[in-house]
């Protein structure tokens, strides 16, 4: 039985996690949960699943919590604590770097759907895991079809270019010059994947497609001109892998976190999924493929380049997005000033080369005030 910890378990891909759970109470033991504001719900989660540990921003009082719960210090607790054999990272934003930076610092296995700390912090997370034995699991659905489609494979002289797929957000069809002034409403109508709020606004802006490049050339060690993009607006494909000899391995499915959230926490086993639906190849029909256009989606370029330039650059990106999507959603700004204020935010930014966590965190802490004084302009 694997003793598991839930950062991030009120949101989407928490509750999912726990889903699986509620399909394998023999394989998994909810050893600890940690959410921010939704205190209900974990209080909720923690009456039918009983962890020893819970971590929330507003701690509930010892008469609150169910017999055998606990109140613990901090979310890096939680991550780091010697019982725990899986951390599920399902926090979203910048914040989850710590944490999963000490969990991989323990050496615990870290099934990593929040994709944040890897751009922000990629270098670091990656050669603190081989320092320390701790291992990451892709559980964002695109780097986890790469990852099945790696299987058996050499990955250092077999594998010529990964290919990313991106179903296009929910603004793909709207006419370019309408897609400035879009409402958070429309912008939260993913076509295809029902997912927290910043990362349904990073589908549609597509930041969240340059966020998966830079995330794959870290998690894959593959080099920036090895990893390519192209529409896929069906979202059956997850991502593509081409070989030296021009195969081509897809990894398909239906668009349901559930399969690559399982696939980490029983990696390298495969088990019935029986929650998510069957992939039906007639009723899919046609699978389609299109160029990225990047007059549409600067904010994908965006993180192109700050990822290619490298330094603290991506770290002021993420943190930068992070407060123009808060104040996008908070009505302080338009859907076409997400680009304007993260690129204000990088213009103005000095990096440092190869960061130490310090300097990542003084970076955020930079970025994220300095966005905030853009945005109030
Ligand atoms: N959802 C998906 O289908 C999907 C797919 C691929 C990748 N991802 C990635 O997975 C991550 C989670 O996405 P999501 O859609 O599940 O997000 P979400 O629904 O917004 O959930 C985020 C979780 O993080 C917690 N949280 C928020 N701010 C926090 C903070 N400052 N400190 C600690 N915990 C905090 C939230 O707690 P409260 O609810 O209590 O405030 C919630 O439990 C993101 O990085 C996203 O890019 C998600």
């Amino acid at each position: 039985m694997k003793r598991l910890a839930i950062l991030g378990s009120t949101g989407s891909i928490g509750r999912q996690t726990l889903d699986i759970v509620r399909a394998y109470p023999d394989d998994f033991e909810v050893f600890a949960l940690s959410a921010w504001s939704n205190r209900d719900l974990l209080l909720e989660q923690a009456r039918e699943f009983r962890p020893r540990y819970l971590y929330c921003q507003e701690q509930p009082s010892a008469d609150e919590l169910p017999d055998g719960t606990e109140a613990i210090g901090g979310i890096v607790e939680i991550a780091t604590h010697p019982d725990v054999d899986l951390v599920m990272q399902g926090m979203v934003g910048n914040a989850g770097l710590l944490p999963t930076l000490e969990a991989l610092r323990a050496g615990k296995q870290v099934a990593m759907a929040n994709k944040e700390p890897v751009v922000m912090a990629g270098a670091l997370l990656t050669r603190e895991a081989a320092r320390c034995g701790g291992e990451i699991l892709p559980v964002d659905s695109e780097p986890s079809a790469i990852w099945q489609c790696l299987q058996g494979e050499d990955v250092e002289k077999g594998v010529r270019r990964l290919i990313i797929t991106a179903s296009g957000g929910a603004l793909r069809r709207l006419p370019l010059e309408e897609v400035a002034k879009v409402t958070p409403e429309q912008a939260l109508k993913h076509p295809t994947w029902s997912m927290g709020k910043k990362i349904t606004i990073d589908s549609a802006t597509l930041m969240n497609k340059g966020f998966e490049v830079i995330e794959s050339h870290w998690l894959f060690s593959m080099p920036w001109e090895r990893v390519d993009v192209v529409v896929h607006p069906q979202s059956i494909i997850h991502s593509m892998v081409e070989f030296m000899d021009g195969s081509v391995k897809a990894q398909l499915g239906v668009p349901d976190m559930r399969l690559p959230i399982q696939y980490a926490m029983f990696y390298p086993q495969r088990l019935p999924c029986e929650q998510a639906p069957r992939f039906d190849p007639i009723a899919a029909a046609a699978l389609t493929f299109e160029e990225m256009d990047p007059a549409r989606y600067p904010c994908f370029v965006t993180a192109l380049e700050a990822g290619h330039a490298g330094g603290t650059y991506p770290t002021v990106l993420s943190a930068s997005d992070e407060v123009a999507i808060d104040a996008f959603l908070g009505g302080r700004i338009n859907f076409g000033d997400i680009h304007g204020v993260v690129t204000a935010t990088l213009d103005r930014h000095e990096s440092t080369a190869d960061p130490s966590l310090e300097e990542v965190l003084a970076a955020d802490a930079w970025a994220r005030e300095t966005a905030r004084e853009i945005v109030e302009r």
